[in-house]
């Protein structure tokens, strides 16, 4: 499905991807996990094609058939939502705010398929009930009545409508508080389940990658420094970079069964003063 070779990308005479391989197998999900500025959203905006003035980039990527890289602009734009969809890290910047959701649908479809103005409103429709968003009212909504977590569900919505091949989605929960993020996941995963959409999913978070994806891509400064099935990488990690972050994981998940279990029990923190031991801090803000 996307196969990337050896990608290579300079912007403004900075290498920020150093030979990165990976591949996204038709109906998986795979996971780009990597701490800040280790070039995961040029990576997406690469595959997409965006920005090509700005960088210059070597070796392949190959989607459907089609060379990415190469390919003219022209095309490009018909693989850009319709064969490729995107999700955002911040939703906000991808509504417009003067044009109600059920014009962004409208707006959506219309620009990538042939559908009228009336059938472009049923399928949104058809979508709304897929993704349990409610009622028909939310399309005469506009983006800042809704809230940050409604607008991301919103977007999968609409970058679902299209059917695409793939999706790309760069930190889809990063902006949101927990409780959203787990919703968020939850949507993807469900539309995931129903189409066997192919999938790639950038985080920064291994706990988000690792509920989703079956295969994880780990980046660190341009270069990726392991990469195989979740269950091997959570169990077997290598690098000592993956480690770190597998060790953070596995103490944040105990922290939280800690918590929950001491919910409303004790006043005060519980903080982990060292690799095996818990204490409740009285009173600090730590
Ligand atoms: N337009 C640009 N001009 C110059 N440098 C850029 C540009 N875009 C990205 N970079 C650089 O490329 C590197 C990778 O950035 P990128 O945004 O891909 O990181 P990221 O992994 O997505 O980080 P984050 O987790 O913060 O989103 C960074 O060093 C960044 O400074
Ligand atoms: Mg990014």
């Amino acid at each position: 499905m996307l196969e990337i070779r050896n990608l290579t990308v300079f912007i403004h005479n900075k290498q920020v991807l150093n030979q990165v391989s990976l591949s996204v197998p038709k109906g998986k999900v795979v996971g780009i996990i990597g701490e800040s500025g280790s070039g995961k959203s040029v990576l997406c905006s690469t595959i997409l094609n965006l920005y090509r003035k700005e960088r210059s980039a070597k070796g392949s990527i190959e989607f459907d058939g089609k060379s990415l890289l190469s390919i003219e602009e022209r095309k490009m734009r018909e693989v850009r939502g319709k064969e490729i969809g995107l999700i955002m890290q911040n939703p906000m910047s991808m509504f417009n705010p003067i044009v109600s959701i059920g014009g962004h649908f409208i707006e959506t479809l219309q620009a990538h398929t042939k559908m009228s103005k009336k059938e472009a409103i049923e399928k949104a429709k058809e979508q709304l009930a897929l993704f349990q968003l409610g009622n028909v009212e939310i399309l005469n909504k506009y983006p800042n009545e809704l809230s940050g977590g409604m607008l991301q569900r919103i977007m999968i919505a609409i970058a679902a409508s299209l059917e695409p091949k793939l999706l790309l989605a760069d930190e889809p929960t990063t902006a949101l508080d927990t409780m959203t993020q787990l919703e968020i996941l939850k949507e993807l995963k469900k539309l995931h389940e129903k189409t066997a959409m192919s999938m790639l999913i950038v985080s920064h978070d291994l706990g988000v990658i690792a509920n989703l994806a079956e295969e994880i891509v780990v980046m660190r400064r341009g270069i990726v420094v392991e990469q195989g099935p979740t269950s091997h990488i959570l169990l077997h990690p290598i690098h000592p970079y993956t480690q770190t972050l597998v060790a953070a994981r596995d103490e944040h998940s105990k922290l939280e069964e800690l918590a929950d279990k001491y919910e409303g029990s004790v006043s005060g923190e519980l903080v982990l003063y060292d690799q095996n031991h818990w204490v409740r801090m009285e009173g600090t803000n730590r």
